[in-house]
C-alpha cells in the first residue's frame, strides 16, 4: 500500500504457507512477547511462528498502518492469538515508555522482548555523514538498549523475563561500517545485560542472520542485483537464509529448551560467515547505479 507518504508506504505481509510445526505447538502457551519493527520482515515472520506457538504477542515500530495491516494478516491466520499494536519510533525515550505501558496495561504482563528494529543501507564509509552513521547506531544499538531499559525497569526487573537481540553476522563487508559497528556493540550489550540482570532471572541472548530472503534487508543490501542460485554458491548450505529459520531459533532461544543459555548470540547463516566472498566490485557498482534505498 502507498500514501504517496514516504513513511506510510509498505508491502502488506503473508503468512506462511502449510505451517508445520516441529516444536510443541503449545511451547509458548500464555506468554506475552514484543518484537520492536514486528509489522514487516523477519519481526513478523517472529511474530507469526510465536502467535502459533501460543503467544500473543505486541509489535511496535514508527509506521502504524503497516502495524494494523500485518495485525490483520496475523490475527487472521492465527485465530485465538492476538497482535496488540503500537506506534513508536525506538529513537525517542518517552514513545518507547509510553508504548510498554500500553502492552502491560492490555495483556498485564510481557515475558519475552525481541530487539529486532533497525535501519541500513550500503554505503562507502567515505561517502557516510557522521549523521548518517550515528542515524544506525541510534536506531540499531541505542535504541536496543532504551526498549531494554524501558522493559527491564517496567516489568522484567521485578518478574524476570528474556531478551532476543536480532544482530547480523558482519565481519568486515564493504559498505556497512555503520550497521557492523551497530550490531557488534548490540552483541557486546547481550554480554553485559545477561551478566547484570542474569541473578533477576533474565536471560539476553543474540541471533545474527546471514543473507535472509525475502526481506526488506537482503533487497536493500544489493540481493535484487546478484540471482538467489550465485549468491547460495558461496555458502557452504548452499542456500540463503528463511525467515522461518531465524523465527525458529528465537522461538527455540525464548522457550524453557534455552533455560540455561544467556550471554550469547548464535549465527544462522548456513556457514556463510566462514566462506563468503565480500562481493567488493559488485556492491561498488549496484551503489553506482541505485538510486538510495
Ligand atoms: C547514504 C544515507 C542513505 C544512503 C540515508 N542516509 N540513506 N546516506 N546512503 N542510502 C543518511 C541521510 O542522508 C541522513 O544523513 C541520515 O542518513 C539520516 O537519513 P534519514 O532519511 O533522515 O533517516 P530516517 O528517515 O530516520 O531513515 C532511516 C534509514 C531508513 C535507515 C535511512 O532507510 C529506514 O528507515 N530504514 C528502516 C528499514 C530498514 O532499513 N530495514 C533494513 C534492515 S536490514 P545527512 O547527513 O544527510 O543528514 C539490516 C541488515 C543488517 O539492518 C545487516 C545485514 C547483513
Ligand atoms: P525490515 O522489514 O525493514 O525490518 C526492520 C523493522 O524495523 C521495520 O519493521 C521498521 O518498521 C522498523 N524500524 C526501523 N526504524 C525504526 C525506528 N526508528 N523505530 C522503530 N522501528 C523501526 O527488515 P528485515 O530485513 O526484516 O530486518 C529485521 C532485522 O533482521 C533487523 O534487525 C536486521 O538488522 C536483521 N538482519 C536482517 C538480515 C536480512 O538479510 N534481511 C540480515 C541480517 C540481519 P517502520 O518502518 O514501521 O519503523
Amino acid at each position: 500500500m502507498a500514501t504517496g507518504n514516504k513513511m506510510d508506504s509498505f508491502e502488506e505481509e503473508k503468512c506462511l504457507q502449510d505451517y508445520k510445526h516441529v516444536f510443541y505447538p503449545h511451547i509458548l502457551e500464555g506468554k506475552v512477547a514484543f518484537i520492536t519493527g514486528g509489522g514487516s520482515g523477519i519481526g513478523f515472520t517472529i511474530a507469526e511462528i510465536f502467535m502459533r506457538h501460543g503467544c500473543n504477542v505486541a509489535i511496535a515500530s514508527r509506521n502504524l498502518l503497516k502495524l494494523q495491516a500485518a495485525k490483520k494478516v496475523l490475527e487472521t491466520a492465527v485465530p485465538g492469538r492476538k497482535c496488540f499494536v503500537a506506534a513508536m519510533d525506538v529513537r525517542k525515550p518517552e514513545q518507547v515508555k509510553e508504548c510498554v505501558n500500553q502492552i502491560l496495561s492490555e495483556y498485564g504482563r510481557v515475558d519475552i522482548l525481541v530487539n529486532n528494529s533497525a535501519g541500513n543501507f550500503l554505503c562507502l564509509a567515505e561517502s557516510l555523514s557522521t549523521n548518517a552513521y550515528r542515524n544506525v547506531i541510534d536506531i540499531d544499538t541505542v535504541g536496543t538498549f532504551t526498549v531494554s531499559k524501558t522493559v527491564y525497569d517496567a516489568y522484567f526487573k521485578a518478574n524476570g523475563g528474556i531478551i532476543v537481540n536480532i544482530s547480523a553476522n558482519l565481519t568486515g563487508q564493504p559498505m556497512q561500517a555503520h550497521a557492523a559497528s551497530a550490531k557488534a556493540a548490540i552483541d557486546s550489550l547481550t554480554k553485559s545485560l545477561a551478566v547484570e540482570w542474569g541473578p533477576l532471572k533474565i536471560r539476553v541472548v543474540g541471533v545474527a542472520p546471514g543473507p535472509i530472503a525475502d526481506t526488506v534487508g537482503y533487497s536493500k543490501l544489493g540481493g535484487s542485483m546478484i540471482s538467489e542460485d550465485e549468491i547460495a554458491k558461496d555458502i557452504p548450505l548452499q542456500r540463503l537464509g528463511t525467515r522461518k529459520d531465524i523465527a525458529h531459533t528465537v522461538l527455540f532461544l525464548a522457550s524453557d529448551l534455552a533455560s540455561n543459555i544467556t550471554g550469547t548470540t548464535l549465527t544462522v547463516d548456513g556457514g556463510s560467515v566462514l566462506t563468503s566472498s565480500r562481493s567488493m566490485n559488485a556492491l561498488v557498482e549496484f551503489v553506482g547505479r541505485t538510486p538510495r534505498m
